[in-house]
Formats: structure tokens, sequence, C-alpha cells
């Protein structure tokens, strides 16, 4: 489902050079896979190149088999809003909009009609065990809640891989076994394929398949 075939993100600042050398890593179908790996070890990056947010130097990327690495910049942003899901550490929801218009948003975005949108809204809302809390904005609920309109929001549009950058950073240690147990549903009912960076032991326990860095380099997956 995802590759990554020898990717190369160097980053100078200050003579000093940083980033991610030379990783490959496979994603099949339907996989929970956790990025673990100290602050600072290539995780963003990685998950930045895989979400198609940033190039490779060198490398590529393959969604389904096709390089996407390469595409032009509209070609890219097509597949982030069609084929992607992203679920950041601070949520970024839309504050002034309730956790049913944010996740209507990316259906919105891609002109799918209003009552369809609010449709599959609710029922990603409810997937997610949020239905009674549709009309509260982001500041009315709380931090594990907000996360799981996130990930709604990442969900409502059935993309084919969710990409998840410390989704329970800010969130208190018992957030994480439940949001993997979500997501690990998920991935069986939808074939959705999930990666998630995260060092959260709870996290990285209930992964399908767990990739480790060190300074930018994979340096065990299992
Ligand atoms: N835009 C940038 N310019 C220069 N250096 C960068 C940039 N982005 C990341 N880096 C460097 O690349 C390395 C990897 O950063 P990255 O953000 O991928 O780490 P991480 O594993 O996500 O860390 P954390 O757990 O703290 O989020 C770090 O040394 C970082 O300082
Ligand atoms: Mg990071």
């Amino acid at each position: 489902m995802l590759e990554l075939r020898a990717i190369t993100r160097a980053y100078e600042l200050g003579g000093e050079r940083a980033g991610v050398f030379g990783v490959s890593l496979e994603v099949p179908k339907g996989c929970l896979a956790v990025m673990a790996g100290p602050s600072g070890s290539g995780k963003t990056t990685l998950l930045q190149l895989a979400g198609l947010l940033d190039a490779p130097d060198e490398g590529e990327v393959l969604l389904d088999g096709e390089a996407v690495s390469a595409l032009p910049e509209k070609a890219r942003c097509d597949l982030r809003l069609k084929r992607l899901g992203f679920v950041f550490q601070a949520f970024n929801l839309v504050p002034v909009l309730s956790a049913l218009e944010n996740v209507m948003l990316p259906l919105q975005l891609q002109r799918v009609p209003d009552g369809e949108a609010r449709r599959r809204a609710e029922a990603a809302l409810e997937r997610v065990g949020l239905a009674d809390r549709r009309h509260h904005r982001p500041g009315q609920l709380s931090g594990g809640q907000q996360q799981r309109a996130a990930i709604a929001r990442a969900l409502a549009p059935e993309p084919l891989l969710v990409l998840a950058d410390e989704p329970t950073a800010s969130l208190d240690h018992a957030h994480g076994g439940p949001l993997m147990d979500l997501m690990a549903e998920l991935a069986a009912e939808r074939g959705a394929t999930f990666l998630v960076a995260s060092h959260d032991p709870a996290v990285i326990a209930r992964a399908h398949r767990v990739f480790r860095l060190m300074d930018g380099r994979l340096v065990e997956a299992s």
C-alpha cells in the first residue's frame, strides 16, 4: 500500500546535517504501523514525505505501487485530498466550527454535496463515539474527544492511508491504548492503512508493525 524506497531528505542548518537517510519500508494494506524513535530521529520528516507534504532529495514514495513523490504539486495535492488522511498532534480542528462542521470540511473541499457530507460526517462521528457532541466546538470538547473528532475528520473521506503524528502527545497515557484499539478496528473494517509516529509505549505495543528510527536511519523493523 505505502512503500518508501531509499528515501533521503537532508536538512543543512548551521553546518549540521539532519533529516532522514536511505530509509526503505513497506506498510501493507490494512496495517496499523508505528514509527518509533527518540526526538529528532526523523519521524515527522518521514510522515511528511509519506503524506506528500514534502518531496525527498533521493528515493521514491509509492502509493499502491505508483511512484507519487515526483508528481507535480497539483497532482500531489489531489492525492492528499482524495486518498490521504491526516491527524496532527494538536488536532488542528477549526475552533469556530462545531465537531460536525470540522468533519464535513474535507468532504466539502472534495465538493461532496452538503447533504451527503453531513450524513457521512455524522456517521464518522458516530463511529468514534462522538455523536452526542457533534454540535460542540473544539474548545467545548475534552482532549480525548478532540482527538476522536480529528480521527473522524481524517476518516470521513475514506482515505486509503491515514498518517498520524504523535496523536496522543497532548493527552495523558490512558489515551494511547484506546486510540490504537479504535484505529485497529477501523483498519480491519475499512481496509484503511495507518502510519502513526509515536514514542508512547501503549501505542507501540498495539502496532501490527513497528519501524524504529535513530538519527534519521531505520534501525529496526518488526
Ligand atoms: N525544516 C527543517 N530545517 C532544518 N532541520 C530540520 C527541519 N525539520 C526537521 N529538521 C531536523 O531533522 C531531524 C528530524 O526531525 P523530525 O522532526 O523528523 O524528528 P522527530 O522524530 O519527529 O522528533 P520529535 O519526536 O521531537 O517530533 C531533527 O534533527 C530536526 O532538527
Ligand atoms: Mg515529530
